[in-house]
């Protein structure tokens, strides 16, 4: 049975991402504490045999997109192997990593000779100091020419900015700058409640707030793009500009009608949502002795299972938001 994996809402899920390490270099605000987060041990990671069996049995399910994320995916030594064994999956065309940039000059050249086709990057600040003190390491030159970089192999790069009030929410007009001269799609994430990082009203921006800066500033010149299906983005453009920007509302207007997105944790632990902790260890499945089709058995149960839109929205509106219990979301996988 090579069914898609729609779920009771019929949303058909193409899109895998896989976490590779929950380990990270970096220690951002908005994350993790400074201390880290408790590891799982080594023997508990997939394997990449594991992973790789994983992503052709989705593939074979209709997922054509997959993207490495972590913890910080080139904490992994051998992420090219995988890149290059999931590009050569048949069905797959698409592989994309997340990362902070931190190594990535030391990767790149081999990444996109193993097949890698996207390319995200993280960067909170374009000023050293904030930067510092957001991620808690002090290594923005370090990204920034990561960015640099990127955008030598490949046509579009994509930023990350999670915006925090009174921490680099003056830096939005900043951002889209940026996208005079160079190809990048900047996108600018409302912060969203995780177990370790300490979620609080007082540090959250919404995106409107975050759209008048730049309306402020630009003035009719702000356009609004088309957004493409299954994005999460809502897209815009400064008139003129090479490049272009984004936000992703994960909190004020979530995008849960159109996901099309599974997941699995680094210890192989499939999640059909973001927010939400009932997860199946497709792990022990596979070190059980489950054929393909009971694997796929159980990941369209899981599915079933996913629910309309994700916890946050349950009372309506995300702002009300005092902390997220305590169970929620603990796992670092983003
Ligand atoms: P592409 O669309 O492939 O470019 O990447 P992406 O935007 O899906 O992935 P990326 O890893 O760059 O994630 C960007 C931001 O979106 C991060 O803050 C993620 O936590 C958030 N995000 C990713 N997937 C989901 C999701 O399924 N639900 C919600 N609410 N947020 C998500
Ligand atoms: N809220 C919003 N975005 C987050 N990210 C990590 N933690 C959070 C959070 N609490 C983002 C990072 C990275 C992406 C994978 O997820 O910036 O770019
Ligand atoms: Fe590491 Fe990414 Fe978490 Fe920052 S957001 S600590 S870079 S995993």
């Amino acid at each position: 049975d090579h069914s898609p994996f729609y779920d009771m809402f019929m949303r058909e899920h193409t899109y895998l991402r896989i976490s590779l390490t929950e380990k990270c270099n970096f220690r951002c605000l908005y994350c993790m504490p400074a201390e880290g987060v408790p590891l799982k041990p080594k023997e508990k990671m997939l394997s990449n045999e594991e992973i790789l069996r994983l992503v052709k049995l989705f593939a074979v399910h209709g997922i054509d997109k997959v993207r490495l994320t972590g913890g910080e995916p080139t904490i992994r030594k051998d992420i090219v192997k995988i890149v290059e064994g999931i590009a050569l999956t048949p069905g797959i065309k698409d592989v994309g990593i997340t990362t902070n940039g931190l190594v990535l000059g030391r990767f790149l050249p081999d990444l996109k000779n193993a097949g890698l086709t996207k390319i995200n990057i993280s960067i909170d600040s374009l000023d050293r100091q904030k930067f510092a003190k957001m991620t808690r390491r002090d290594a923005f030159d370090k990204v920034f020419k990561s960015i640099e970089l990127a955008r030598e192999y490949f046509s579009k790069v994509k930023l990350n900015v999670v915006v925090m009030k009174n921490q680099n929410d003056n830096e939005i007009v900043n951002f889209v700058n940026l996208t005079k001269d160079r190809n990048l799609d900047v996108r600018f994430i409302e912060f969203m409640p995780f177990g370790g990082n300490e979620f609080d009203n007082n540090r959250f921006i919404g995106y409107r707030e975050m759209l008048r800066q730049i309306v402020d500033m630009f003035g009719e010149d702000v356009i609004r793009l088309t957004d493409s299906p299954n994005d999460i983005t809502k897209a815009y453009k400064i008139k003129g500009f090479k490049g272009q920007f984004g936000f992703i509302t994960s909190m004020t207007d979530h995008f849960c009608n159109t996901c099309n997105r599974l997941r699995i944790t680094a210890d192989g632990n499939l999640k059909v949502c973001l927010h939400g902790n009932s997860e199946v260890s497709l792990r022990d499945r596979m070190r059980c002795g489950d054929s393909d089709s009971q694997l796929s058995e159980i990941i369209q149960l899981a599915v079933n299972n996913k629910k309309a839109r994700h916890a946050e929205f349950r009372h309506g509106r995300a702002e009300k938001h005092a902390k997220p219990p305590n169970d929620f979301n603990r796992r670092l996988t983003l």
